[in-house]
């Protein structure tokens, strides 16, 4: 509910469990007055102390100004100004056409309607009761108009934001920086969290307490990255899973983007999100507009856990659209770790025929089968089945997969394109590379210019090809380098500045293309495995490969870091085949399913290698998996202890909606002599209902188990694991 005082000039928007508060004081500055557990409509600007600070500016030229004790410095602000006495993190550097970095915005008008916005061409939240507030601001002195987006959704505490800059002056002015989100607290005993980490070490969470200055997280590297992800926490210092006021905010952006956390001199915190402003220039001629990217923000009263539920819920059911929005993943079997490069339709159809023996419902061709690729050295870019390793293309080796029971996915690298192919050797400009300078190779590749539509078109068209060839019924899309040597020969000079976000908006556009043309087709995203792992491209691709790294160990850190903000459903998760390639670590296969389980859940190894024994746990892994897949992926997510504290052993939840049902597990870790008694406390079930565990004769009260808890057996031996299926009985 967003509710106008229009005495007061205050805005409150109100979802069930928050508020948030803005005000246009009688200067024309767009106050942040509060955001936080839900409160009334009284103006909370009652709050904020006028008083003369030395060295903060005070504006002049508004009604009743200078006033000493008035200034952007101290103030909490919506969208803050750049250059005109606040020098605090800023939302946005504009060069104006007199060459000064210099913008005041000013509070002009504001709409509210039912429903949400749109944004054009970019990844946003949908659905049915949004509304929408919008509020006009003006620097008067050059025209720019800041339009500031905000999308409420009531029912899932969520709030949306974005911003349409528009030059509504006379002259050609360049945006050097536009963040989403500005986001001012009046306090600054605030921890910071982000989720960090590099290739195969994807979403460690980091958290510390704020401390004077900027912290920051971001990355330049084209993608979101495995380095950093573009969702972070600010939460009370002693906020927990069940306790705590917690904000979270996700940036909707698979490109470049920076997250800046500022303890100012006054002991308050100011967040920024956004496009990464390196690298970035974008020139608006008169009437021009630019759109950043939307950013999601949750406030939870009541800890990490009810936040993350939020925003697993908005996810899967407001940003993953049809059909795969609350629809249980297919089980799959990839060849990849088995076979690498070598590999041919005789050996694909033997690892396929043993899954679909088992219950596995989707085999996933990965890397190798098109152009020359018989190493990551050459190939991509030639999407055309390489009939030396399958003899009569996929004509010949779909109806194979499909007689065996199950569907057939392929792997595919778009955005790429290999020196040594044929696409290369005829379009070498569509290689993003300055004129003159070598372009330095990531994993023996070059990037394909996706700025460019002829380039997409042209993708696009050999993607279509394949899939109109024959039945396929899911991609994996991967992207396995970064950026570097940016440079559109598509673009003048003055606009290369232009070329990181047009090669989002190209990749955005294609994954686009491929929804409205194939709108069955599940599309799994990857980049190196969790290299863009965020919630832009979960609106195009409802999965996406949580990291390469498939060692069953470190993925409960990975996978935990992970589903802090992103719905378990999205989750790609496999088993592999020990020891581990990425860790040389041999773990059980019970406990490799019960951790990708906590995901997509599929096979990436040769099921023939396995033992009697070992087929005998995948099938009824699997079995278990079909039987509880609606509980895990459209269920609560409880984390019930903290992997990145201690990883004696590690114990999540998933709770039914309904809370009737739950399924716990359990992973122990490297062991060690006495290893300390195991009661954990479950949680979310409900406290009048009593549950049997496992089908057993016992009935174990809710609130007891909740509270009290449930002692597990010492486990002896490392990386064992349990799982638990709770089911209540009729009241
Ligand atoms: C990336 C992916 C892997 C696999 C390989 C194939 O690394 O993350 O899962 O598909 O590429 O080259």
């Amino acid at each position: 509910m967003i509710i106008y005082n229009e005495q007061s000039r205050t805005i409150t928007l109100h979802t069930r469990r928050t508020t948030y508060q803005m005000k246009a004081d009688k200067h024309g500055t767009l106050l942040h007055t509060y955001y936080g557990p839900r409160v009334g409509e009284e103006d909370l600007s009652r709050l904020l102390q006028y008083v003369d600070r030395g060295f903060s500016p005070n504006p002049s030229g508004f009604a009743a100004l200078p006033v000493r004790g008035y200034s952007l410095d101290t103030l909490p602000q919506e969208y803050s100004t750049c250059g005109v006495g606040d020098f605090r993190a800023l939302s946005a550097e504009v060069e104006q056409a007199d060459g000064s970095v210099l913008l005041d915005l000013r509070y002009v008008s504001h709409e509210i309607q039912p429903g949400k916005y749109a944004l054009e061409n970019l990844p946003a939240f949908f659905g049915q009761g949004w509304e929408t507030l919008s509020v006009t601001l003006r620097d008067p002195f050059s025209g720019v108009e800041a339009e500031l987006l905000y999308g409420v959704d009531e029912e899932d505490d969520l709030l949306t934001r974005s911003i349409r800059l528009t030059n509504r002056g006379s002259g050609p002015v360049t945006l050097c920086r536009v963040m989403s989100l500005c986001l001012d607290f009046t306090r600054a005993d605030l921890d910071f969290a982000t989720f960090d980490g590099g290739h195969v070490k994807e979403r460690t969470l980091h958290r510390a307490p704020l401390r004077p200055g900027i912290q920051s997280v971001g990355s330049v590297r084209g993608t979101s990255s495995h380095q950093h992800n573009p969702f972070v926490i600010l939460c009370e210092e002693d906020a927990g899973e069940d306790h705590g006021l917690c904000y979270g905010a996700a940036l909707l952006y698979s490109g470049n983007f920076l997250a800046e956390a500022e303890r100012s001199q006054f002991e308050h915190t100011r967040l920024v999100m956004g496009i990464h402003p390196s690298h970035f220039r974008w020139p608006l001629a008169p009437g021009e507009s630019f759109t950043a990217p939307e950013a999601a923000l949750v406030c939870s009263p009541d800890g990490l856990t009810p936040m993350t539920h939020r925003f697993h819920r908005a996810m899967r059911e407001r940003l993953i659209r049809d059909p795969y929005q609350g629809k249980r993943r297919p089980v799959l079997i990839n060849n990849w770790e088995a076979t690498e490069f070598t590999f041919d339709a005789d050996r694909l159809v033997d690892i396929a025929r043993e899954a679909a023996e088992l219950g596995a419902e989707l085999f996933v061709m990965d890397d190798g089968w098109f152009g020359t690729r018989d190493s990551d050295l050459s190939g991509l870019g030639d999407w055309t089945v390489n009939e030396k390793k399958l003899p009569g293309g996929l004509g010949a080796l779909v109806p194979r997969i499909k007689a065996l029971g199950m569907d057939f996915g392929l792997w595919i690298e778009p955005e790429m394109v290999s020196e040594d192919s044929d696409l290369y050797r005829a379009h070498p400009d569509w290689a993003l590379g300055a004129p003159g300078r070598p372009q330095s190779l990531g994993r023996g590749q070059l990037v394909l210019d996706f700025s460019r539509k002829e380039v997409r078109d042209h993708i696009y068209a050999a993607m279509s090809r394949i899939l109109d060839s024959t039945d396929i019924s899911y991609i994996k899309w991967d992207m396995n380098r970064s950026l570097s040597d940016v440079w559109s020969a598509a673009l003048p000079a003055e606009r290369q500045g232009e070329t990181y976000h047009r090669y989002m908006l190209g990749v955005y556009d294609l994954l686009e293309r491929l929804r409205r043309d194939y709108p069955r087709l599940l599309v799994e995203g990857c980049s190196g495995g969790g290299g863009r792992f965020d919630a832009g491209m979960l609106h195009y691709t409802p999965q996406i490969w949580c990291s390469d790294n498939t060692d069953a160990i470190d993925r409960l850190r990975i996978q935990c870091g992970t589903t802090f903000c992103y719905p378990v459903s999205t989750v790609g998760a496999h088993v592999s085949a020990v020891p581990n390639g990425q860790t040389g670590r041999s773990t059980p296969i019970e406990t490799r399913g019960v951790v990708a389980m906590c995901g997509t859940f599929g096979y990436e190894m040769d099921l023939g290698a396995c033992t009697r024994e070992e087929k005998e746990i995948v099938r009824r892994q699997i079995q278990t998996f079909k039987d509880r897949a609606g509980l895990i992926q459209a269920g609560d997510y409880y984390r019930l202890t903290d992997p990145f504290r201690d990883l004696t052993y590690t114990a999540w939840q998933h709770v039914s909606p309904d809370r009737r049902e739950a399924l716990v597990s359990l992973v122990t870790g490297s062991t060690r002599a006495a290893l300390p008694f195991t009661i954990l406390k479950l949680k979310g079930l409900d406290p009048t209902l009593r549950y049997r565990v496992d089908g057993g004769e016992r009935l174990y009260d809710g609130a007891a188990l909740m509270h009290a808890g449930i002692s597990f057996p010492l486990i002896s031996g490392e990386y064992q694991s349990i799982q638990l299926h709770l089911t209540a009985e009729p009241k």
